[in-house]
């Protein structure tokens, strides 16, 4: 099976080298944790290798985004002017959110796609029209709106993107935010079981420490152990560098 590098330092190790290719990775923690950083590195792998990869942005402007990347040493400048990277910010306040983020997802040959973050679309209340899903409800009595908080609906919302990162055919990572102690693996209790693969980021205030855990990853042998990682120069590096199978007791 092919394997994309996450550009995560040591990471790769202890997945059998990478993310299955073309499949679709959750990434949740709380705020601070680190997701949006982990998505850069894995952004700035793909440009490494000449890949094409797409970041679409719903909770923070692109320009905030590219400064934080850069603190960590990740410019995306260059990547950008060349075409290889592309930063979108989506409006969720905007008619028309999803029919702009599918036509971007499908229509630009990418090799990876960062959704930051799921959170914002699987909240938003939509309308079912004709078995098609608009997110532009003008015209419509609230009473035909469901409930975003309505689990069904929540599903449909998930299932649609999800079904647009498949139909890609580019390696995807989402974010979801998850409260602070919160036990979930996702903030809506859905997509740990739509995607293909799950990492969680953890903070230990206490210990002064963060951790990374696999708690699951489509056709591939992992440890679920937390992994103590830290955050510097470069983003994200796992503490140890031996495969866990191989690591000595
Ligand atoms: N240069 C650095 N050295 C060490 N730690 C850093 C550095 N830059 C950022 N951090 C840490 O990374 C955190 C930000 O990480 P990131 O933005 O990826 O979190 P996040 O999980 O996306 O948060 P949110 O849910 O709020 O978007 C900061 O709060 C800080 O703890
Ligand atoms: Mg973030």
């Amino acid at each position: 099976m092919e394997r994309i590098k996450t550009g995560v330092e040591n990471f790769d190790d202890i997945i059998n080298g990478g993310l299955p290719a073309n499949s679709i990775t959750l990434v949740s923690g709380p705020p601070g944790s680190g997701k949006s950083i982990f998505c850069f590195q894995f952004m700035y792998e793909g440009i490494k290798n000449g890949e094409k990869c797409l970041f679409l942005t719903l909770d923070k402007k692109v320009d905030g985004l590219l400064v934080q990347a850069k603190e960590i040493g990740l410019d995306f400048e260059r990547a950008i002017e060349q075409g290889l990277a592309k930063f979108l910010f989506l409006n969720i306040n905007k008619k028309l959110v999803y029919e702009t983020m599918t036509n971007e997802i499908l229509s630009g040959d990418w090799d990876r796609i960062i959704l930051d973050s799921i959170t914002p679309l699987s909240e938003m209340p939509i309308c079912i029209q004709d078995t098609t899903i608009k997110s532009d409800a003008s015209g419509f009595s609230p009473d035909d709106l469901p409930s975003g908080q309505n689990l069904p609906v929540r599903r449909i919302h998930l299932l649609y993107i999800m079904n647009a990162l498949e139909t890609s055919n580019a390696t995807s990572l989402i974010t979801s935010e998850l409260p602070v102690g919160s036990n979930m693996l996702s903030r809506d209790g859905i997509s740990e079981f739509l995607a293909d693969g799950v990492i969680t980021l953890n903070l230990d205030q206490t210990m002064d420490r963060r951790k990374l855990s696999v708690m699951k990853m489509r056709n591939t042998r992992h440890t679920l152990k937390p992994q103590e990682i830290q955050i510097g120069e470069g983003g994200i590096t796992l503490k140890t560098s031996m495969p866990v199978s191989h690591a000595k007791v």
